[in-house]
């Protein structure tokens, strides 16, 4: 789906079924972002309007959390762990090499559609960091070659 032909139906839905509740920004924020993997930015008035914020508070929200991606997320999404474990173990070298190879920094995707590349802090696989994770599988001492490794295999299973 490209981001011209977003669900809006699938965005309404969301919005009605949520507005009525307390604090309802980030629970329909949430609910969009889990029915179609992104928040359209053309969703933002319609959320504002069923909430009665501004646009700009809206939008505001969604460009504070990192979680919240504002393009459709590739194929695959790469989540990589920053927290302090998977720091000693080098982290920063897998992320560093993960970057260079998929040629995109965090919230990017690559130019083929294939990979998401996202930071996450802490997959509770300490005992072997670095840890990453590929579409919720979990990964454990990631060196960059094994990185490469679990690439190929991602895109053989394609
Ligand atoms: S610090 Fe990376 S998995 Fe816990």
């Amino acid at each position: 789906m490209n981001q011209l032909d977003w669900d809006k139906n699938a965005v309404q839905a969301v919005i009605e079924g949520l507005k009525d509740i307390p604090g309802a920004l980030l629970p329909i924020l949430h609910g969009i972002q889990d029915r179609l993997g992104y928040i359209p930015p053309d969703s933002v008035p319609l959320i504002a309007s069923a909430l009665n914020l501004s646009r700009a508070e809206v939008h505001g929200v969604i460009t504070f959390y990192h979680y919240f991606r504002e393009t459709p997320p590739g194929k695959h999404t790469i989540h990589i762990c920053r927290a302090e474990s998977c720091q000693s173990m080098n982290s920063r070298g897998l992320e560093a090499h993960a970057k260079a190879k998929l040629g995109i920094d965090y919230h990017e995707t690559t130019a083929d559609g294939d990979f998401s590349l996202e930071p996450v802090y802490c997959l509770g696989n300490c005992a072997c960091s670095p840890a990453m994770t590929i579409d919720g599988e979990v990964y454990g001492r990631v060196s960059p070659e094994r990185f490469d490794e679990i690439l190929n295999e991602v895109r053989a299973e394609a």
